[in-house]
């Protein structure tokens, strides 16, 4: 740190402020003094959601924005990697023909996470896929005896280039039932049915058919979740609170037939960032390590046997995801969040969404063998302990992922969650996007999270609004 400018900023909070986190810190040298606010002062540790890589953003490009650490030669390769991943995948001149095809599930990374968040979905709005719509969802499915489908993938491909049809349509209903708090006032919770319709050769019956439907993932803070020292989740697997129910688990996942931490997805279900993948599956772009079309097989197909994206491009696209920085938090001086803060505590939340964790040493690694130093030895502030949860058969969908059953889910991360509405104009959650803001996603908690449930329906309102402000700070 800069101890010149840490006098000139001479007040005796700041100072008590820094040598108290210097305490619990300890040595592991987290120089807090030396990030600044937007307005120049110094930030306080409450508003570092993530260390060196906080940015002072709260607009729609909260999310987008990379860390501080990233300039000069690493600026480049971040926008190189934000480039790529922006820019729509086309199967002809015309960039109208959206999707590289022949079939897919979105038409460019950012077309299903825009800004790097939560792009709005269309289940709402037109009833699932819709006949032209785009849903920005991921539809998984299988055999119930665990099997891909013949003629179909692990991901339904509900989008298809001129010419070609679509591998099927989701299509959601929705079941509204009212419900009312201790205080008398009511919420409602919608349950979703979800069907596939206009199966493009074999049609699957439902009895035949197991899927799970997910909204896409904010991007927030994937450098640091990819560096955090796994000893300390290690750990978090091992507590228990049989008082409440909860007992967290980590999801072991095989991954270039090594056995590593699952980390990211809805049920942590990968230890990496998905690029590769996510450029086959989703996009139907081949590469290296996914070399077939999505649609091989397929009477569809058009035999395309060439790589249509480089490792380089794609590690490119891996370095964008783990430099973006994480918005600090807001509005953390404000009465009713310190007091949603504790509400938050009272009713269980942090037991799974664990406020703070640290980085490793060494910081993280880019898919290409590259290091990332600034992000080791940081504490940061996720709200999940990345641990699966059994939340009840209510969200659960018998869909299993390596270690995880149907009704297991990763604790979300929160970290970010305040600004979705800002950044993607909606306010949406969980992992098909059920619940359509903060009280009902907390309503819909059961299983391991019946006890937080509980609480907060016996809450004032009051309480239960400054919870939610705490959230919103977040
Ligand atoms: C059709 C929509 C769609 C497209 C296109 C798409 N994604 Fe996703 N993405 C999702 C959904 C849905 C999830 C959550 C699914 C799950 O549980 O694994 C997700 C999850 C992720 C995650 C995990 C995030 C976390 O916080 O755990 C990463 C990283 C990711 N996507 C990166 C990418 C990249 C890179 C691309 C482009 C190559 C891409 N995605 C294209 C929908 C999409
Ligand atoms: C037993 C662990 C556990 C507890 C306790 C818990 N949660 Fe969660 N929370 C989860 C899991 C797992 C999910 C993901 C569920 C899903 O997507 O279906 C989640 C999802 C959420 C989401 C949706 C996030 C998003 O972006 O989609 C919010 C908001 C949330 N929790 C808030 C809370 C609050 C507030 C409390 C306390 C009142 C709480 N949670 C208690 C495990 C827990």
């Amino acid at each position: 740190m800069n101890p010149g400018r840490f006098l000139q900023s001479g007040s005796f909070p700041l100072l008590l402020v820094f040598i108290l986190s210097t305490i619990i810190v300890g040595c592991r040298d987290n120089e807090y003094s030396d990030i600044l606010t937007s307005g120049g002062s110094v930030a306080s540790p409450e508003q570092l959601s993530a260390g060196n890589s906080t940015i002072f953003t709260s607009t729609s490009k909260a999310y987008d924005t990379p860390a501080n650490w990233v300039t000069g030669e690493l600026m480049e390769r971040f926008l190189k990697g934000d480039q790529l991943y922006d820019s729509p995948r086309v199967s002809g001149s015309d960039p109208a023909n959206g999707g590289l095809g022949p079939v897919y599930a979105g038409y460019s990374c950012g077309s299903c996470h825009s800004d790097a968040g939560r792009t709005k979905p269309s289940l709402f709005s037109s009833g699932g896929s819709g006949p032209y719509g785009f849903s920005s969802f991921l539809t998984f499915i299988r055999s119930t005896h665990g099997q891909n489908l013949r003629q179909y993938g692990r991901v339904l491909h509900d989008q298809a280039i001129y010419g070609k049809v679509p591998e099927g349509k989701l299509h959601a209903t929705y079941t509204e039932t009212e419900y009312s708090f201790a205080d008398g006032e009511k919420y409602s919770l919608l349950k979703p049915h979800y069907e596939i319709t206009d199966w493009y050769a074999d049609s699957i019956t439902a009895d035949q058919l197991v899927m799970s439907v997910r909204t896409p993932l904010r991007h927030v803070g994937l450098g640091l979740i990819m560096a955090v020292d796994q000893n300390e989740i290690k750990q978090l697997a091992t507590i228990q609170y049989p008082a409440y129910g909860i007992s967290g688990k980590i999801n072991w996942v095989q991954e270039r037939n090594v056995k590593v931490m699952g980390l990211t997805g809805h049920k942590a279900q990968h230890g990496d960032l998905t690029v590769e993948l996510g450029f086959s599956s989703d996009l139907g772009v081949t590469n290296d390590r996914y070399p077939h079309e999505v649609a091989e097989g397929q009477s569809q197909s058009d035999g395309n046997t060439d790589i249509q994206i480089t490792t380089e491009e794609m590690a490119d696209v891996d370095f964008y995801l783990h430099a973006l920085g994480v918005p600090a938090r807001r509005s953390v001086n404000n009465s009713v969040v310190q007091q949603g803060k504790e509400l938050f505590n009272t009713a269980k939340c942090n037991l799974c969404h664990t406020p703070t964790l640290h980085t490793r040493q060494g910081g993280g690694e880019l898919i290409d063998g590259s290091r990332l130093p600034w992000l080791g030895k940081q504490v940061f502030h996720p709200y999940s302990d990345f641990l699966l949860h059994d939340m009840g058969p209510e969200l659960g969908d018998d869909y299993s992922q390596f270690d995880a059953t149907g009704d297991e889910w990763r604790s979300t991360p929160l970290w970010g969650i305040g600004l979705q509405e800002v950044v993607n104009g909606h306010s949406y959650f969980l992992h098909d996007g059920r619940a359509r803001n903060y009280v009902e996603a907390i309503m819909w908690h059961g299983g391991e999270g019946d006890v937080s449930r509980q609480i907060f329906k016996k809450m004032t309102k009051d309480d239960r609004e400054a919870l939610i402000m705490f959230l919103r700070s977040l």
